[in-house]
């Protein structure tokens, strides 16, 4: 092949990811798999829109925060195990086997995603964290979490999705997103990523 046309085979591979999406993600996805990726997307979902509402890329609207946040309690707790049976590693899953090895902290994180996102959802009408700084207590009190500002409550359930992830989801091969390829390619290609400086 040469060079002149790689330009447009990159197009084409982008187009056929970027049509494939989701889908791809999900390829052959049945019964309880597919039932939590479904919720988990969800969750992505609804994190994307709080994370731009959060970091100033779309305007603070107290009712979408809430709205959202309240999506993200109710899919925690036991909602989220109980799409997690024993053993349920059927393809193309990325749960690991660690999940049933330690049920006690992936139910005890599943429950803290409900607890973060429950008190987000209370919390979207106070003083918003000025700048940087604002940090969490360990183990935060009902009134302390009330108290505190909507977008340090959100940086920690931010964190609660990405500490069960690390610890018990499989780092994907193939990223499940469009953007994640953009991100990839970006990387790997040094011309991209001189132009997007
Ligand atoms: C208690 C653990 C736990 C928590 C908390 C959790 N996740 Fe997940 N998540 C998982 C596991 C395990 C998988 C892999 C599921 C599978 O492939 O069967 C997953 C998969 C996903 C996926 C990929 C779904 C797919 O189609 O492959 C997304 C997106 C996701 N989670 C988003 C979130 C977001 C956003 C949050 C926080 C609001 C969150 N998760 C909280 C355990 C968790």
């Amino acid at each position: 092949m040469t060079i002149a046309l790689r330009p447009r085979l990159t197009v084409a591979v982008l187009v056929i990811v970027l049509a494939s999406g989701a889908v791809y993600a999900h390829r052959g996805a049945t019964g309880i798999v597919k039932k939590r990726m479904d919720a988990m997307m969800s969750l992505g979902d609804s994190m994307k829109a709080l994370t731009a509402m959060m970091r100033g890329k779309q305007p603070y609207d107290v009712e979408r925060v809430r709205t959202h946040a309240m999506a993200v309690a109710r899919h925690g707790g036991r909602d989220l195990t109980r799409l997690f049976p024993e053993g349920s590693l059927q393809h193309p899953t990325r749960a690991k086997p660690a999940i049933w090895a330690d049920w006690e902290r992936f139910s005890t994180l599943a429950k803290e995603m409900a607890v973060y996102a429950g008190a987000l959802a209370s919390t979207t009408a106070n003083q918003r964290r000025s700048g940087r700084g604002g940090s969490m207590p360990v183990d935060p009190t009902p009134e302390e979490l009330a108290a505190m500002a909507p977008d340090v409550v959100f940086e920690r359930l931010r964190r609660t999705c990405s500490d069960c992830h690390r610890t018990f989801r499989e780092k994907s091969e193939l990223p499940s997103r469009p953007a994640e390829w953009f991100g990839r390619l970006a990387r790997v290609n040094p011309a991209s990523t001189a132009a997007s400086r």
